[in-house]
């Protein structure tokens, strides 16, 4: 396959930034997109050319480091899948893609794609834990938990934190990250002791960091690649009512 690729590079959250027109050629439909961006690198990198900055990891789904608007669609045009998950076959040779770094005034921009998210870490902070000694390992059976309510954290415990929600989002609101933060540990009777004040500190610090609040398109939904649903927002502001009638 041969593709022409349209690029953000930016020297930095104040520089101005450009959409760098590169042609790679020789991309297996079998490759990731990832593996496909290492293939101008290397190219790059033989021309003495400066290679484009992106984020990554495990490549595997689970770490969340990965984060491209791949045409216009936080992660690509792939379902349920992360930016390192997503293959080439996706694309038709011919094909120009252009590929941005996540759109959110929270995620300032480093360099070229890749985005600073430590928003994300100071929420999860502010209260994304359990505090309360929970003491040693308990014997499987001592601390009995429904199938309900240990699907709906583990449904929860799903999200890898990766800020598509935020990306894809109008108001630029990470609200689907705190619902599912909040949601996984207050299903868990662990969690449930400071789930009034996980709520209050969590939210307070989402607004504090400049993300928007949730008006309810649905984007966030969409474009998470762990499929992580909005019944988790609704459950959030269940949540945060009852922290409000606890004072
Ligand atoms: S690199 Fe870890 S989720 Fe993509």
């Amino acid at each position: 396959m041969d593709l022409t690729l349209r690029i953000w590079r930016q020297n930095g959250a104040e520089a101005p930034g450009r959409l760098e027109e590169h042609a790679v050629t020789g991309v297996e439909p079998d490759m990731s997109f990832l593996e496909m961006l290492d293939v101008l690198n290397e190219t790059l990198l033989k021309e003495g050319r400066d290679p484009v900055t992106f984020e990554h990891d495990c490549r595997e789904g689970i770490c969340g480091s990965c984060g491209l608007v791949i045409n216009g669609i936080p992660h690509g045009p792939g379902e349920r899948s992360s930016t390192c998950q997503l293959h080439m076959r996706h694309f038709k040779s011919g094909d120009t893609i252009t590929i941005e770094p996540w759109r959110v005034h929270s995620f300032p921009i480093l360099k070229d794609l890749m985005v600073d998210r430590s928003a994300l870490d100071s929420i999860i902070q502010s209260h994304g834990y359990i505090s309360v000694s929970t003491g040693s390992p308990p014997d499987a059976g001592t601390r009995l938990i429904g199938k309900p309510e240990a699907d709906q954290a583990m449904d929860a415990a799903e999200c890898i934190g990766c800020g598509a929600c935020a990306a894809a989002c109008p108001n630029g609101s990470a609200m689907l990250f705190v619902a599912a933060k909040v949601s996984h540990l207050a299903s868990l009777p662990q969690g449930r002791i400071e789930a009034a004040e996980r709520v209050r500190d969590m939210t307070r610090t989402m607004f504090s960091c400049g993300f928007g609040n949730c008006s309810n398109h649905y984007e966030c939904e969409a474009a998470c690649p762990k499929g992580i649903s909005l019944k988790f927002i609704a459950k959030l502001n269940r949540e945060s009512l009852k922290a409000l009638f606890r004072g």
